[in-house]
């Protein structure tokens, strides 16, 4: 079973999107255990403050040492991590590629940056890996870890159903996904591709692969 934790100034956050749908399954079939860890219950400070203002005198407030580091070396002190990320603008792009890498992990923290960030020696001495979701800022990383958990954990082999369904995502081959279409065939004459209702299992594969392959070259040329 994997184990994520993801250490956080805003669990509330983090909650609702990883108690639906598949990623509420995976861990109700035991396929992963995420703990939200409050990084307020890690400070020493009466106030339970985690923040504090930059040397330098800039604007903002800086994630301190201690707090992070109590709660990192709590969770280290019970098993061994394959990584422990941070989420930040500066990281390395979140794929399908690392994703598929990250979904094969045993254990995996996540620490989730706020205000101006961490004290750099945090990232220097703790982090091994830091994550950006795409280039363009958020508020904090609690969405960034969302998405983060999110894909990776739908990547466990069993979290979804059919597991074909994860191996013919977008991406999953480099390719977009081929369009799909339900009942009713014709929809206020919207009709479905024949090839579609032709029962013809051969050609249906080969349409499908030809729709991903026009649909990447026009819509996504940098894929390929
Ligand atoms: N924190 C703020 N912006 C972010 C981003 N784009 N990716 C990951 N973490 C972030």
């Amino acid at each position: 079973m994997m184990r994520l934790d993801i250490i956080t100034v805003l669990p509330e956050i983090l909650e609702s999107p990883l108690n639906f749908s598949i990623v509420k399954r995976a861990q109700e079939k035991g396929l992963v255990e995420i703990r939200l860890h409050n990084l307020r219950d890690y400070s020493t400070d009466k106030h339970r403050r985690v923040d504090d203002y930059p040397f330098g005198g800039q604007a903002g407030m800086v994630m301190q040492c201690e707090p992070i580091d109590r709660a990192i070396t709590f969770l280290k002190n019970q098993r061994r991590y394959d990584e422990v990320i941070y989420t930040s603008p500066d990281g390395e792009k979140l794929t399908q590629a690392l994703a598929n890498r990250l979904s094969m992990s045993q254990n995996l923290i996540i620490l989730c940056g706020h205000y101006k960030g961490v004290d750099y020696r945090i990232r220097e001495h703790l982090i091994t890996r830091e994550i950006s979701i795409g280039d363009y800022v958020l508020t904090g990383g609690e969405l960034a870890a969302a998405v983060m958990a999110d894909t990776i954990v739908r990547l466990i082999p069993g979290a979804i159903g059919d597991e074909q369904s994860a191996l013919s995502d977008s991406f999953q081959d480099g390719l977009l996904a081929p369009p799909v279409y339900t009942r009713p065939s014709d929809y206020r004459g919207w009709k479905v591709p024949d090839v579609l209702l032709s029962g013809h299992e051969a050609n249906i594969r080969e349409w499908e692969l030809q729709q991903s392959i026009e649909r990447t070259q026009r819509l996504r040329p940098d894929l390929s």
